[in-house]
């Protein structure tokens, strides 16, 4: 790394300097997983990079690495046509129907010797990039194949994606104008800790890494994009430059110009060869960082795809083998319960350890008592386990003919399984059922941990094993304890492996969250179903804990976004004492209870000057709710598509505008991609 900047005696110099050492280290990072700097390291040479063009804007390029951190939010994606149709794949399932595709491939090539690729079918998004000149021009999304939408701003976001790619030459002749596609996905681990997250916040799981990855790509503000981990892995390259030969000659030419290629490719000569290559990664696809929900086989040669072509939307020349969802069978030995911090007791099938796909499964989540009430599902069934697409495995079932003559129908308890046996209850409506006991241990280390986690009050140290640790002690028994730490300052030092400056800084760090706007602090607190998102709008709504403590169930739901299951657990809370007790010690910590007076004035434009349409039914909130969700972030609802309409929300069962708004190519969302919209 250069040791002396030339910012000063010649900024352009040292930009084009810093963007060649920053894409240097992306490549190394992201596409080789093998950095050479620590992340401090490239964070100061992004922001050396950041300060200059801050300083002269003339400088900025488009390829620029510090469009990596996003820009300013787009109102709507244009769309753009694809130069070549995106096709997408006809699926088979089975040997024979592979066997059918080779014939049908050497019919057409009239019994020409043919080689087949095989590669993992990535379990993501489709995309396509377009290179001008080298240099990353258009990223947009598959949408009908003909067209789709540009997000350019948010594919530069992924750091594995060249900006720009160095002169690559191809028999002889320089690679300038190409199209790249590949699949956008999210790695296990980071959909995981994303996840974790969430619950820790009490919002709504997502359902697995393809949900979020479609949905975080159809986010307006990319600079929200730049904040979730993405990967790309790139497949087909096209260029009128050249006369590319065969697709694993373009696929390495892929990896030369610096786009992240899978490994994991095999030239075929045999069906035999497929077969082993098949049937080696549904052994081991559970060992991949990412999902794979099956392999692509296709053509290699480039002249025979051509004289294959294509029939309706599918080449003619490539296959899609899907695997089956992974599924075994054991013995439930079991159903034990989860308390959460907000009380709700889950469900979990306690079962003979089983191995399935990749690794061994004690437990599978059961959802709820009327998930297992739905299957019959009994305690001495074998039952079935299944691992789909999703992180968690699940019960889906039981053998009838295994069924024990004495097996009992499943009753859900009445009682806590915590020390207090409180009884449970199932408000009306809801398929969960609640532990209400303040001094619930299950809740209460939930509670704390809740508290003190990044997005709540953010108090570093305070982590899990730390809460443990205090609350056996007696240290800690509710969040309010946590700022008379400091009263018992001896007995923290007096604890094993505490020293004076692990003490001092986690009363440091409880000290400094009192600074943590109020909308955090009553995300913090615990109020079920108030998200992060919820609290925000409460906060917004209501000025201070008095405003909110007052309001009634009609004022509570006259406000948009906010539903009767809301209205009604706020308003339960602030009748409840010792919440009350709770947040009054929080009060005279010194801890906000209402606005300041900047955020008194700040509300959300995000999506200004945007029309919706919404079709179908939608799983998590009703047709008005979401209406109101978008007017409150300043959107517009409309009763009809039209070319005007920027997005259209479409729920299951959708009616004819889903048709026409593919007519028109009006952006599509699911429920999901629409809740991570206004979620924000
Ligand atoms: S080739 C005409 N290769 O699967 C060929 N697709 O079901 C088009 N996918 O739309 C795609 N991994 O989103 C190809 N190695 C791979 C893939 C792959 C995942 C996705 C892609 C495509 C869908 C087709």
């Amino acid at each position: 790394m250069p040791q002396i900047s030339t910012f000063d005696t010649n900024p352009a110099a040292r930009a084009a300097e810093l963007r060649e050492e920053i894409r240097k280290h992306d490549y190394l990072y992201y596409v080789e997983a093998a950095p050479t700097i620590s992340d401090r390291e490239y964070d100061a040479l992004m922001q050396e990079l950041l300060d200059i063009e801050r300083s002269y804007p003339a400088l900025v390029t488009p390829d620029s690495p510090t469009a990596r951190v996003g820009g300013e939010p787009l109102k709507i994606f244009p769309t753009v046509q694809h130069e070549i149709q995106m096709l997408s794949l006809a699926n088979t399932y089975t040997r024979e129907e592979i066997t059918d595709f080779d014939r049908r491939v050497r019919e057409g090539l009239e019994g020409e010797k043919h080689q087949i690729v095989s590669e993992l079918k990535y379990d993501g998004v489709a995309v396509s990039l377009r290179y001008e000149n080298g240099i990353l021009s258009i990223g947009a999304t598959r949408g009908d194949g003909v067209t789709g939408d540009d997000i350019t701003q948010n594919i530069r976001t992924i750091r594995s994606i060249p900006l720009q790619v160095h002169p690559t030459f191809f028999e002889g002749k320089e690679i300038k104008n190409f199209e790249v596609r590949g699949e956008v996905f999210m790695m296990k681990d980071d959909f995981v800790a994303i996840n974790t997250d969430r619950e820790e916040r009490g919002e709504k799981l997502y359902a697995n890494p393809r949900n979020l990855s479609a949905g975080t790509l159809k986010q307006l503000d990319s600079r929200e994009v730049a904040k979730r981990p993405l990967s790309m892995m790139c497949y087909y390259l096209y260029s009128a430059d050249v006369r590319l030969q065969s697709h694993s000659d373009n696929l390495k030419l892929l990896r030369e110009m610096g786009f992240p290629v899978s490994p994991h490719v095999q030239v075929c000569d045999t069906l035999e060869d497929i077969f082993v290559f098949i049937d080696s990664w549904d052994q081991k696809r559970e060992s991949l960082p990412f999902f794979i929900d099956g392999i692509v086989l296709k053509v290699n040669s480039m002249r025979q795809q051509d004289m294959l072509g294509a029939i309706a939307r599918s080449p003619k020349w490539a296959i899609a083998y899907k695997f089956e969802a992974a599924k075994a069978q054991t013995l439930l030995k079991d159903i034990s319960f989860q308390v959460g911090r907000t009380g709700v007791v889950t469900p979990v099938a306690e079962l003979q350890p089983v191995f399935l796909a990749g690794s061994t499964v004690s437990r599978a989540t059961l959802h709820n008592g009327d998930y297992i009430a739905g299957l019959d599902i009994r305690i001495g069934d074998t039952v079935i386990v299944e691992k789909g697409g999703d992180v968690i495995p699940k019960v889906s079932g039981y053998v009838a003919e295994a069924r024990p003559a004495d097996a009992a129908q499943f009753t859900f308890p009445t009682i806590c399984p915590c020390e207090h046996h409180t009884p449970l209850h199932r408000p009306d409506g809801e398929a969960n059922y609640y532990c209400d006991h303040a001094e619930c241990p299950w809740q209460i280390r939930r509670k704390l941990t809740h508290f003190s986690s990044r997005d709540a009050m953010d108090i570093e140290g305070l982590g899990e094993k730390v809460v443990d640790q205090l609350v056996e002690l007696k240290l800690l028994f509710t969040i309010a304890d946590i700022y008379e730490l400091h009263t018992h300052r001896d007995e923290l030092l007096a604890l094993d492996r505490w020293g004076e400056k692990s003490v001092d800084n986690l009363l440091a760090a409880i000290e400094l969250s009192k600074q943590k706007p109020f909308a955090r602090v009553l995300f913090s607190i615990g109020i079920r179903f108030v998200g992060e998102g919820g609290a925000k709008i409460l906060a917004r709504a209501f000025g201070s804990v008095d405003g909110l403590a007052s309001a009634t169930v009609e004022q509570l739901t006259a406000v948009p976004e906010i539903g009767g299951r809301i209205a009604g657990s706020v308003v339960e809370f602030f009748n409840d004492e010792t919440e009350m007790a709770i947040l009054n010690r929080l009060r005279a910590a010194g801890l906000r209870c209402e606005l300041s007076d900047n955020e008194q004035q700040s509300i959300s434009k995000v999506l200004e000057g945007k029309t919706f349409v919404i079709t179908g039914e939608l799983e998590q909130m009703s047709r008005r709710e979401a209406g109101e969700a978008i007017e409150r972030h300043g959107g517009k609802v409309s009763g009809s598509v039209s070319k005007k309409t920027s997005y259209v929300v479409v729920g299951t069962s959708p009616g004819s505008k889903f048709d026409k708004a593919r007519e028109l190519g009006v952006t599509i969302l699911n429920e999901e991609e629409f809740l991570i919209m206004v979620a924000g």
